[in-house]
This record gives C-alpha cells, sequence and structure tokens, in this order.
C-alpha cells in the first residue's frame, strides 16, 4: 500500500471585508454580541461575479504553487462545497476546466463543513490504492449566498473563501513517517433538520437558503468532535499530547475552546481564523491550515490534526504527518 502525503498548502479570501460594524446597519444586531457569543469580527464575502470555483482555483494554484508542481502532474480533483456553481456538473469538473487539468478525474464531495475532512480522507484512499498520482483536495465555498441576509441569527456567522493542499502518492520508503496516518468519519442524519438548506432540485426547485438551530448544534459540536479526535488518536496510537497543531473546523471561537478544554489541549496548539474568517464551512479548515503554513510555524515532520462538524450532522477528524 502507498502513502498520500501532504506536499502543498494553499489559501485564498475573496477582497471583500465584512465587519461587525457593517452587519449592525444591516440586522439588529452589534459587534458586542457577535463577538462575545462567537469571536467573529469580520468575514470576507465573494464579489457578485466570483464563482465557488474562481475561489477553488486560486486556492488550488497556491497548493500547487506550493508543492512545485503543475496542472500536468494533477490526475485527481475532489472539491468539497454545500454552494455549487451550478446543480451539476461536479464544481471539481468546472475548476479542473478553468485549470487546465486534462487528466484522471474530478467530482465533488458534499458533507457541508465537514467536508473537507470527508475530502481528505477520500482522496487518500484512492492514493492509497494506488489509483491516481497527484490529487487537489480542494474546500471552496460561497455560503453569501445562501445566507438569509435578514436573520441575524445566522448572517453573522459565514463568510466566503477556498483553501486547497496537494496529495500525493508516495511508496512508503520514500514517505518515511508522512502521510495521512487515520480519519474517522460519522454522519448522523437524525440531526438533519438542525441545520439545512430550505430548498434544492427535487424539493423545491429553488436554491433555498440556510435554516440552523444554533445553540442545538452547538450542544453536538463539543462532544462529536471530541470522540473523533479520541477515535482517531486511538486508532493511530498516537497520543495526543504529541500532534503538532489542530486545525478545526472555523465555526465558533466558543466551540474551539471548548474542545480544547474537553480534550485537555493547549490553545497555542490550536489554530484559529475565526476571528477574521467567520465560518467558511468546507474552507475553513484549508483555509487555517494555509494560514498556519504562511507563517512559517509549519515543520516538516509535524503531526496535524484536521476536525469537524457541519450539517447531517455529519463530523470527521483526519490526522497527518507532513
Ligand atoms: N445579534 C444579537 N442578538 C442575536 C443575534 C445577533 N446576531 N442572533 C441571535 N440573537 C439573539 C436571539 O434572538 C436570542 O434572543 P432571545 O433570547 O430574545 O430569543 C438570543 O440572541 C440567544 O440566541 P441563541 O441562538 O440561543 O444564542 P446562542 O448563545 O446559542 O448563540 C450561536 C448563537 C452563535 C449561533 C451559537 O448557537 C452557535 O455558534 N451555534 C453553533 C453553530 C455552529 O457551530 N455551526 C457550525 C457547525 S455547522 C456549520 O458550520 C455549517
Amino acid at each position: 500500500e502507498y502513502r498520500s502525503v501532504v506536499t502543498g498548502i494553499g489559501g485564498y479570501l475573496p477582497e471583500r471585508v465584512l465587519t461587525n460594524e457593517d452587519l449592525s446597519k444591516m440586522v439588529d444586531t452589534d459587534d458586542q454580541w457577535i463577538t462575545e457569543r462567537t469571536g467573529i469580527k469580520s468575514r470576507h464575502i465573494a464579489a457578485d461575479d466570483q464563482l465557488t470555483s474562481d475561489l477553488g482555483v486560486h486556492a488550488a494554484h497556491a497548493a500547487m504553487k506550493d508543492a512545485g508542481v503543475s496542472v500536468d502532474d494533477i490526475d485527481l480533483i475532489i472539491c468539497a462545497t454545500a454552494t455549487p456553481d451550478k446543480t451539476f456538473p461536479a464544481t471539481a469538473a468546472i475548476i479542473q476546466a478553468k485549470l487546465g487539468v486534462t487528466n484522471g478525474a474530478a467530482f465533488d464531495v458534499q458533507a457541508v463543513c465537514s467536508g473537507f475532512v470527508f475530502a481528505m480522507a477520500t482522496a487518500d484512499n484512492y492514493l492509497a490504492r494506488g489509483q491516481f498520482k497527484r490529487a487537489l483536495v480542494i474546500g471552496a465555498e460561497t455560503f453569501s449566498r445562501i445566507i438569509d441576509w435578514s436573520d441575524r441569527g445566522t448572517c453573522v456567522l459565514f463568510g466566503d473563501g477556498a483553501g486547497a493542499v496537494v496529495l500525493e502518492r508516495q511508496d512508503p520508503d520514500e514517505a518515511g513517517e508522512s502521510g495521512v496516518l487515520g480519519a474517522h468519519l460519522r454522519t448522523d442524519g437524525r440531526y438533519v433538520d438542525l441545520l439545512h438548506v430550505d430548498g434544492g432540485p427535487s424539493s423545491t426547485q429553488t436554491v433555498g437558503h440556510l435554516r440552523m438551530v444554533g445553540n442545538q448544534v452547538f450542544k453536538h459540536a463539543v462532544n462529536k468532535i471530541s470522540e473523533s479526535v479520541r477515535q482517531v488518536v486511538e486508532d493511530t496510537d498516537i497520543g495526543l499530547e504529541n500532534i503538532d497543531w489542530i486545525v478545526p473546523h472555523q465555526a465558533n471561537q466558543r466551540i474551539l475552546s471548548a474542545v480544547a478544554r474537553n480534550l485537555g489541549i493547549e490553545e497555542n496548539r490550536i489554530v484559529s481564523t475565526v476571528d477574521r474568517h467567520g465560518n467558511t464551512s468546507a474552507a475553513s479548515v484549508p483555509l487555517a491550515l494555509s494560514e498556519l503554513n504562511r507563517s512559517g510555524k509549519l515543520n516538516k515532520g509535524d503531526l496535524v490534526l484536521i476536525e469537524a462538524i457541519g450539517g447531517g450532522l455529519s463530523w470527521g477528524a483526519a490526522l497527518f504527518r507532513l
């Protein structure tokens, strides 16, 4: 069996920034409420002519540059998104065309905010079986397009963006200690109604808007994320204390802190971008990863754990060594 090794990381944020102050002019809210309840101060919003695929293309280029590979080296594109350009084809296919990749396959993974963790695990399985050589795993979202901008309970939480990694198949000799070491994925569809979009091709023939019972999702988040983290650590036999970086889905600073307390992890090992990005759904983990990468703190050999929870409910965690 082969190893899948992360060889490049990139991110992209649209230029336009929407602050809490801006939001307070749109709905009945204020900076203090948003900051205290979520830790979010600002978020980025895609330009009117920027599609999810455009954000994904930017992130993909950044990841390929970081890896030192070109479009001709890519033979698998998996895009995690809940805000596709079109109902079909897959946004990954549109990204493939925009990048000029003509090899291999491209498809989307839909697990909402957990999408990137699910996509990484999916790509890892294909590469480990030797079916593809080099994957772009992308998380790209334009949640601004499915937000009900009159609902103060949700519109303050989300932002747009994209992140990507290059995942490469290597022989165990070449990979050494590096590679994806394990993943734990879960879904419990009994909670579909806690976080969903009230539209779709088969049900309403409309796009619909995001609906969330925030306080209920919050209650599930801490326990379910902790469950996945514990499971991955147990499966891989790597003690939590040996993990260098935890890169969580950036939904809410209170959730990040509660998970840290619950697992006994010091906050300086937990990457947080939620104050500047808000919740970018499937893009949040690779975006946070790319910020960590750009900060220069990430080193070859570091153990990185990613985790997320989102609509479904779906949740999971994955562990890799750089
Ligand atoms: N500004 C001011 N007041 C507000 C706002 C706002 N933006 N939004 C809600 N309120 C009010 C509510 O109307 C309510 O008022 P009431 O008591 O008079 O009825 C009060 O604040 C409390 O509302 P709750 O929803 O109970 O507030 P809570 O403390 O739970 O915080 C929040 C809400 C921030 C949404 C929180 O529940 C949360 O973060 N939940 C988790 C969401 C999440 O993590 N989702 C991510 C996972 S899935 C995904 O990423 C897609």
